[in-house]
């Protein structure tokens, strides 16, 4: 069952009270863009899509987190909720490989669970695949290209193992919809020209009071 959107951007709201950083508006980017693209493919519902997007990362409230845990996070709080389909997109948007990415025995409980969880899933679907790529073209500030995006990312975290082969998973996925579409995915993402050609400095959280 899915929430309606007034809820999920309630929560969302809720969620940046709890945990602020800009995350919160980059939910509402992914939202946005995963309900502007699936309006022009025919198998995709624009409001799941919207609302799958906005809770893709609710997982957050709990604190600044690393990826398994706000992955793991999002599902239990989505789950708990009974809001399966949300579930599921709290824990494919960080994994393009799917059950790939697990090729080694994971340590912690919750990477155990988070295997057994995406290998359960099989291939990615449609809207895996929607928030996947979304995740990578929505920042705080708007929408950006790929290609910036995962340069902005890499020279903040450095190149990891398999980035560029994630790169392509994501190239894809773009194509595969923008033949469905019949037009750019860029087409549907308001003043992406614009932001592409900003330069936005990275975040720091707010220093805690003592
Ligand atoms: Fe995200």
């Amino acid at each position: 069952m899915l929430p309606t959107i007034e809820e999920a951007l309630k929560e969302l709201h809720i969620a940046g009270e709890l945990n602020p950083g800009p995350w919160v508006k980059h939910s509402e980017n992914v939202g946005i863009a995963a309900r502007n693209i699936a309006h022009l493919v025919p198998a995709l519902d624009e409001d799941k899509a919207y609302i799958i997007g906005l809770l893709h990362d609710i997982g957050r409230r709990v604190g600044i987190v690393n990826i398994p845990k706000h992955v793991y996070e999002g599902y239990k709080y989505c789950t708990d909720r009974g809001r399966d389909e949300a579930a599921r997109i709290c824990m494919t948007h960080s994994y393009v490989f799917m059950k790939d990415e697990f090729n080694y025995d994971p340590e912690t409980l919750e990477e155990k669970e988070i295997k057994q969880y995406i290998i359960s899933c099989g291939a990615a679907d449609e809207y895996d695949k929607l928030i996947q790529m979304c995740d990578a073209l929505a920042t705080d500030y708007g929408f950006v290209i790929l290609e910036k995006r995962f340069v902005d990312v890499t020279r903040r975290y450095g190149i990891m193992e398999d980035y560029i082969k994630g790169w392509n998973v994501i190239f894809e996925i773009k194509e595969d919809f923008e033949n469905k579409m019949g037009c750019s995915i860029y087409d549907v993402l308001p003043d992406i020209g614009k932001t592409t050609l900003l330069n936005s400095k990275p975040w720091t959280p707010p220093r805690q009071e003592n």
